[in-house]
């Protein structure tokens, strides 16, 4: 098994304002050169999955969830990143780590997956999101369905926000392929499916 790669501590004070960053996100897709810095991607982890309270058994993060059931994982495709070789990554929240699924260009793999979209290519990394249906479904049925893809925009929304805030640029991915995608970063598509990305990467 691969050894877990302990990301640096975010930092959680400073920064620009708020009212700034909201004002300056914007979709971007084209993005410069060299490799982001690790405390660069720790810090858009934890912005989007990083447990922040608790609350009795269960763990509260910087994302709101529907009945705090977190159904939303997230997969790392690393395209540039210092110190880590390029490949699919699982982020474990418990940990603030990353543990290498594979290595390799999958980020070209995700490009053809996301319908030729070169951004995913050209990013420094490129988050996908899969939601483990049955935490939400199991308490909530059929509505739970909805839960799950508005509890994906929130998290999606926090890395817009904090791409920002960070001096980085940030793309929503909707339009791919589901069986491509829910194949390449390895789930069922049934009991875990991809239902949203990003790419994320330096301004030109
Ligand atoms: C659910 C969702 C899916 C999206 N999917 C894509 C996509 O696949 N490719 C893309 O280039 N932009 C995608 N976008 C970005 C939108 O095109 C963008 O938000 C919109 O044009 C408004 O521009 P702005 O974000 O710069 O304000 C998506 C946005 C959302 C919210």
């Amino acid at each position: 098994m691969e050894p877990l790669i302990r990301l640096p501590a975010p930092s959680v004070t400073g920064g620009p304002a708020v009212w700034q960053v909201l004002s300056a996100r914007r979709s971007i897709r084209h993005y410069g050169d060299g490799p982001m810095p690790l405390e660069v991607l720790s810090q858009l982890l934890w912005s989007t999955h990083g447990i922040t309270g608790r609350l009795g058994p269960h763990e509260l993060r910087n994302a709101p969830s529907a009945g705090a059931c977190y159904p939303i994982e997230v997969h790392v495709v690393v395209n540039s990143v210092f110190n880590l070789k390029p490949g699919l990554y699982r982020y474990l929240t418990e940990d603030h780590a990353l543990m290498l699924q594979r290595s390799g260009d999958v980020g070209l793999e995700m490009e053809r997956a996301a319908l030729g979209q070169r951004m995913c290519s050209q990013a420094s990394v490129m988050f996908v999101w899969t939601a483990v249906m049955p935490r939400t479904t199991a308490r909530y049925g059929e509505r739970g369905r909805r839960y799950v893809l508005l509890d994906a925009g929130h998290v999606g929304q926090n890395m817009y926000l904090a791409a920002t805030a960070t001096g980085y640029g940030c793309c929503a991915i909707g339009a791919f392929d589901d069986d491509a995608m829910n194949e390449a970063v390895g789930v069922d598509g049934v009991i875990e499916v991809v239902v949203y990305a990003a790419s994320v990467g330096p301004l030109e």
